[in-house]
């Protein structure tokens, strides 16, 4: 086993552990907080989520830079495990069982390992650099659709309003594409698009932990990530579009009209 093979291994291990966790504390939440404002929120289970999946990393990969949401940022290291103890809190505080465990291992800015755990489907999701990406041990990849008008696009909505104009760019895709969605996560979008259910996801104002392991999944199952101006697209930057490699320059296009 190489050096990802193993840290992949680990990873899944991690992910299941805290799902299923998570899973089973959706209908037993004990407390919520605001954080930046009043609609950025974190319970008790994202801490606990983020403490189990720090702890069984860190019994192999001790000493190693862990980044979690729920911990104080300084600055955003390029290489170490990007941590989401869930994708999708707002779903789960509101009893929508759409939201997910990610999970990345970074090396120079890029993922190279990235694992996302869907608890309420018992879906686990993950992929090695240049490996493929698999759901449950099956290999995975993005649609072929071309053609706009049978195309399915899935958008964030941050707690940040100043991302207020993402909508304003999402309303140049009405009447042009198949319908819009908003599932609430952004690593349940990232495993929708690898798996071809989805064909783009137009993310704004995330963080590196939101999308480093949907980042990888997206382009081992074939599909490509870049940024407004068309160039590859870079976890820490929050202009991010996802898509199956077959419409980026139509949906870039309408975006910027
Ligand atoms: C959020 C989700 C959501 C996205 C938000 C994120 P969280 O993450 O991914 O889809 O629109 O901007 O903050 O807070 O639930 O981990
Ligand atoms: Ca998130
Ligand atoms: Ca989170």
């Amino acid at each position: 086993m190489n050096d990802l093979e193993y840290r992949l291994e680990i990873a899944k291990k991690a992910a299941l552990i805290a799902g299923n966790y998570v899973k089973k504390s959706q209908f037993n939440i004990k407390s919520i907080d605001h954080k930046t404002n009043v609609f950025d929120l974190v319970t008790n289970v994202d801490k606990k989520s983020q403490e189990i999946i720090i702890s069984e990393l860190s019994k192999t990969f001790k000493g190693e830079n862990f980044i979690g949401e729920e911990q104080k940022h300084s600055d955003f290291a390029k290489t170490g495990w990007y941590i989401d103890p869930i994708d999708g809190t707002v779903n789960f505080i509101h009893g929508v069982q759409i939201f997910g465990i990610s999970i990345a291992y970074v090396e120079d800015g890029e993922p190279v390992v990235g694992v996302i755990y869907l608890p309420v489907f018992d879906e686990l999701y993950w992929a090695e650099k240049g490996k493929g990406t698999y759901l449950n041990g099956l290999k995975i990849s993005v649609s072929s659709r071309n053609n706009l008008q049978e195309c399915l696009v899935v958008a964030s909505h941050s707690n940040n309003f100043q991302g207020i104009e993402e909508f304003d760019r999402l309303k140049k895709l009405i009447g042009k594409i198949r319908r819009i969605r908003m599932f609430g996560s952004a690593c349940y979008h990232a495993c929708m698009i690898a798996r071809g259910a989805v064909d783009a996801f137009w993310s704004h104002y995330l963080k590196p932990w939101d999308v480093a392991a949907g980042y990888l999944l997206v382009k081992e199952a074939g599909g490509e990530i870049l940024n407004l101006e068309g160039s590859k697209g870079d976890i820490f930057r929050n202009d991010l579009l996802f898509t199956n490699a077959k419409i980026s320059k139509d949906i870039l296009k309408l975006l910027k009209e």
